[in-house]
Order: C-alpha cells, then sequence, then structure tokens
C-alpha cells in the first residue's frame, strides 16, 4: 500500500509529498515537531503532545497552523490513509515559505505543516528492550532551550551517530559539570544502588518527554523513590539499572554506557515494570 503525508493542506503520495525550497525548516530549522505513539489504531498521549507542541510554537513565536480540533482531524486522517494500527505519526510545523532573510517573515505568511505516518512492528520494539542498549556518552554541545522541540537537532544527529559507529543506539549527553543531561531523542534515567530512580529535572537542559511525565506516575504508583535532578556518568556507571524513555522506546534498559556494565548488565526489573505498566497509564484517545 503506498503512503500518504499530509502538506500544507493536500494529502498526496509520500513519494511526492515537497515542501518549498525556500521553507524556513529546510534553511534555517525554523521549526517545531512532535512524534507520537499510534497503538492499536488510536493516538497515545495526544493531548499532551498537542500541549507541548502548542508551547514550543509559543517560545519561537510561530503560529498555530491551524485550530487544535482541524489539527486533530488531520493526525486521525493521516493515520487512516495510511492504514497504521501500531506505529508513529509525525508532525512538523515551521515558519513557512518566504525568500531568505533571516528576519521573521511576513506575519502574513503562512506557517507550513507536515503530517506522516509510519507504521511499525512492535515485536521489534519488544526484542530490543528484551537485550537492552548500550549507549555513550558524548559532551552536550546544544544550545540552551532544547526544553522547545525544534527541528534543528544536528547535534542530536551527530551524537547519534557516533553512538552508532561505536556499536551503541543513543548517546548521552554530559553537560560542562560531568552530568547528564539526555539522550539524542530519548530521556535518560539511573535506578541508584539504594534502590532510588533517577532523572533530571526538566528545566531548559532537557526536552520535557512526554513519556518521562508519564513514567513519573507509574513509579508513584509503583510506590518508587524518585528523584529529579542531575546525576553524573560516575553515578550511572555505578548504578543499579539505567534506562532511556521516549514515544518511540517507552522505557528501553540501557546495559553498557562507554563499554562498561551497567548492573548485571542485563535489563533491569525497574525499566521493565514501567515498560510493562506505561500503557496503562497513557492516556489514549479515540
Ligand atoms: N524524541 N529528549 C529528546 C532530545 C527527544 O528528542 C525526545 C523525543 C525525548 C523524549 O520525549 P517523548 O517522551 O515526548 O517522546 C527526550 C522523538 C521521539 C524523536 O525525535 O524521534
Amino acid at each position: 500500500m503506498s503512503r500518504i503525508a499530509y502538506v500544507n493542506g493536500q494529502y498526496v503520495a509520500h513519494a511526492q509529498a515537497a515542501v518549498h525550497i525556500e521553507d524556513r525548516g529546510y534553511q534555517f530549522a525554523d521549526g517545531v515537531y512532535e512524534v507520537c505513539e499510534i497503538r492499536g489504531g488510536h493516538l497515545v498521549d495526544e493531548r499532551r503532545h498537542v500541549e507541548r507542541l502548542v508551547r514550543s510554537l509559543g517560545e519561537i513565536r510561530i503560529a498555530l497552523p491551524m485550530p487544535l480540533a482541524a489539527l486533530k482531524v488531520v493526525l486521525r486522517e493521516t493515520i487512516r490513509r495510511n492504514r497504521v494500527r501500531n506505529g508513529f505519526v509525525y508532525l512538523q510545523v515551521t515558519r513557512g515559505v518566504a525568500r531568505r532573510d533571516h528576519y521573521f517573515p511576513d506575519p502574513s505568511t503562512p506557517p507550513s505543516l507536515v503530517v506522516t505516518a509510519r507504521a511499525v512492528d512492535p515485536a521489534k520494539g519488544e526484542a530490543v528492550a528484551g537485550e537492552g542498549i548500550a549507549v555513550i556518552t558524548a559532551p552536550d554541545n546544544r544550545w540552551e532551550r532544547v526544553d522547545i522541540k525544534t527541528v534543528g537537532l544536528l547535534p542530536n544527529v551527530l551524537a547519534k551517530q557516533a553512538a552508532k559507529e561505536a556499536g551503541a543506539r543513543e548517546a548521552w549527553f554530559v553537560d560542562r559539570e560531568g552530568r547528564i543531561t539526555e539522550g539524542g531523542s530519548t530521556n535518560a534515567w539511573i535506578v541508584t544502588p539504594e534502590g532510588r530512580l533517577v532523572t533530571r529535572q526538566a528545566d531548559n537542559g532537557i526536552l520535557r518527554g512526554i513519556t518521562r511525565t508519564v513514567m513519573l506516575q507509574v513509579a508513584e504508583q509503583l510506590q518508587l523513590t524518585v528523584e529529579e535532578r542531575a546525576f553524573t556518568v560516575a553515578e550511572a556507571l555505578a548504578a543499579r539499572e539505567a534506562f532511556v524513555t521516549s514515544a518511540t522506546n517507552f522505557a528501553t534498559p540501557v546495559v553498557r554506557i562507554d563499554g562498561l556494565p551497567i548492573g548485571d548488565g542485563r535489563p533491569g526489573a525497574v525499566a521493565r515494570a514501567l515498560r510493562e505498566n506505561f500503557h496503562s497509564f497513557a492516556e489514549i484517545t479515540p
């Protein structure tokens, strides 16, 4: 079956879907995005993803491309036309098309909106989680507003590629004080030797992951002690467990950091419990 993309008001064949060469997303990475899970044909945590999109747009002063009710229809229609039962919907909004000039274009310039949907085999993610992943550490050389989900992801791309070339799946960014901020496309967590769950506080230094927010609720329900604070690479290496969270990973155990085993070098019980319980806490809307 051929894939369909939504591009600025039209549903078009994915292979032909295109934006103008002077789209500001293309020229300046002047835009934001969201990735939302589709499970059993339904959007997972749509409300929170849309809220974060609205926040990201507000922070960089891009107008909503259409009313939220209409946006939700476009998301559903894109999923329907691609017949995705399990997978992800990707949404990107940029400041629109205008002659290349760093200043904002005329306010009458409509923002660009692109939506795609992609099916994935849930068994693949389960297999990865069952094995656990390796991560490397990399200097956090990103700008100071990574709380905004912008499409400007070059440091993330380079760090993740370095991870791949080192036989790992994710790169954990480390700030100037030697503390882990987050992954290239995931939030970072550890379980201390005393059993405390630690993840960095959601300030401007990380993206406030929707999965992170939901996992904090799962952790509370499981009566885990949670500390939202920065943790060092040394603490991570001495941890009982480590794992990553994102809409595409749920909770996926980390079994090696920079080649060194974490805990007993196998996926841990806390990550497994959080992963298993995630979807009973996430909001699944029709
Ligand atoms: N990435 N941190 C970064 C830098 C991210 O890019 C992401 C998500 C997260 C986790 O956020 P959430 O739980 O809302 O997915 C944290 C998406 C999945 C991506 O870029 O593909």
